[in-house]
C-alpha cells in the first residue's frame, strides 16, 4: 500500500481528499497544526472509510518536527500539500504571517523530500493567480496577473518556488492544481467545511444564514457587468475536487506526467452568479434566505470560470456533481452542525 502524506489533512479540502485517497487504496498520514480545524475530523474520516488515518499534530513551520515525522513514517510516496493560511482579508492585515506560513511550510517540505527519497508533490493553488482574466473561460495558459492580496501572492510565489526547485534538478516532480470555488460537503455529512468565526466565503455564510446563525446574507454588489449584476464564479463540488488529487498522485506515481511540473485548472467550466446560488439554494432546500444587496467587496473579481478541458483530457477527470446536489450536501452538513 503506497503512503501519502497529506498536510492540512484535517482541513476542508484536505479531509475530503484523505477519504478519496483511502477509497483508492492509499495509506494516509495527516499532518495538521489544527489552527483552522479539529482533531474530530479524523473520526469523521474514519466513520466514512472504516480506516483511521495516522494523524500527527504538527506545524509545517517546524522543520525539525517535520524531519522527525519523515523519519518515523518512512516510505512516503507522495505529498499533497494543503496546509496554508487562506483568508484573503486577514492576509491584507497580517502579510508577514501569510508569507511566513505559506512560503516556509512549502520550503521545509521541498528541502526534506530529496533527503527522504520523496519524489512526488501535489500543490494546492488557486484560480486567484489569474486575477480578472482577459478571456473566459480561463485556460492554464492565461497569464498570471499581479495578485490582489498577500494571500494570492503567496499562491503565485509558491507555484514559482515549486517550479524553480524542480527546474534546478531536484529529484522532484509536481502537479500544481488551481482550484476554482470548492463548495459542498461529503454526502454522508460526516465531514464538511467548518469555518471558525464569521465565514468569509459565500456558501458557509448562506447555510449559516439559512440555519439562523447569521441574521442576513449580504450579496456583495449587483452592478457588475454580468447578466444579473452579481459576480460569477465556478463552484466545484469538494468531493469531485478531492478525486482530482488522487488522480494527480497516481499520475506521478505511475510515470504518466508529461513534464516535471504540470498545472491543471480544477473547475466545472460553468459560471454561476451569486444570485443564482441564492436562488438555487432556496429551490433545493425549500428554505427562504434573508439577504440584501450591499456594496461591492474590495478586491473581488467580477467574473471567472474555468476551461477544464486540459484537466478533463489529461487527467481523465471531470467535475460531475450538480450545483443542486452540492448545495443540498452543504445544507445537510449545516443541519448536522446545527447552530454552529
Ligand atoms: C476567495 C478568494 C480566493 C480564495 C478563496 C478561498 C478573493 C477575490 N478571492 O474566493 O482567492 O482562494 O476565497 O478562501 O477574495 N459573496 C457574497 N456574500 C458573502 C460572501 C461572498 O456576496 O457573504 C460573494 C463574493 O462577492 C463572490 C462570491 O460570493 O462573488 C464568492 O465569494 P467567496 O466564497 O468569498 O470566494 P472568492 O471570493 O471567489
Amino acid at each position: 500500500m503506497q503512503k501519502i502524506l497529506v498536510t492540512g489533512g484535517t482541513g476542508y479540502i484536505g479531509s475530503h481528499t484523505v477519504v478519496e485517497l483511502q477509497h483508492a487504496g492509499f495509506e494516509v498520514v495527516i499532518v495538521d497544526n489544527l489552527s483552522n480545524s479539529s482533531a474530530d475530523v479524523v473520526e469523521g474520516i474514519a466513520r466514512i472509510t472504516g480506516v483511521r488515518p495516522a494523524f500527527e499534530r504538527l506545524d509545517c513551520l517546524d522543520g525539525e518536527g517535520l524531519e522527525r515525522l519523515f523519519a518515523k513514517h518512512g516510505g512516503i510516496a507522495a505529498i499533497i500539500h494543503f496546509a496554508a493560511s487562506k483568508a484573503v482579508g486577514e492576509s491584507v492585515q497580517k502579510p508577514l504571517l501569510y508569507y511566513r506560513n505559506n512560503l516556509t511550510s512549502l520550503i521545509n517540505l521541498l528541502e526534506l523530500m530529496p533527503k527522504y527519497g520523496v519524489e512526488n508533490f501535489v500543490f494546492s493553488s488557486s484560480c486567484t493567480v489569474y486575477g480578472q482574466p482577459d478571456v473566459l473561460p480561463v485556460t492554464e495558459r492565461a497569464p498570471r496577473k499581479p495578485a490582489e492580496s498577500p494571500y494570492g501572492n503567496t499562491k503565485q510565489i509558491c507555484e514559482d518556488i515549486v517550479s524553480d526547485t524542480v527546474r534546478s534538478g531536484a529529484p522532484i516532480r509536481s502537479i500544481l492544481l488551481r482550484y476554482f470555488n470548492p463548495i459542498g460537503a461529503h454526502p454522508s455529512a460526516e465531514i464538511g467545511e467548518l469555518p471558525l468565526g464569521v465565514p468569509q466565503n459565500l456558501i458557509p455564510f448562506v447555510t449559516q444564514t439559512a440555519a439562523g446563525v447569521r441574521p442576513k446574507l449580504s450579496v456583495f454588489g449587483n452592478d457588475y457587468d454580468t447578466p444579473d449584476g452579481s459576480c460569477i464564479r465556478d463552484y466545484i463540488n469538494v468531493v469531485d475536487l478531492a478525486k482530482a488529487h488522487v488522480i494527480a498522485a497516481q499520475r506521478m506515481l505511475t510515470g504518466k506526467s508529461k513534464s516535471a511540473v504540470e498545472t491543471f485548472n480544477l473547475g466545472t467550466g460553468r459560471g454561476v452568479s451569486v444570485l443564482e446560488v441564492v436562488n438555487t439554494f432556496e429551490k433545493v432546500t425549500g428554505v427562504k434566505l434573508n439577504y440584501e444587496i450591499t456594496g461591492r467587496r474590495a478586491g473581488d473579481i467580477e467574473k471567472i470560470w474555468a476551461n477544464p478541458a486540459y484537466a478533463n483530457a489529461e487527467l481523465g477527470w471531470q467535475a460531475k456533481e450538480t450545483l443542486e446536489n452540492t448545495l443540498a450536501s452543504a445544507w445537510k452538513w449545516q443541519q448536522k452542525l446545527g447552530k454552529r
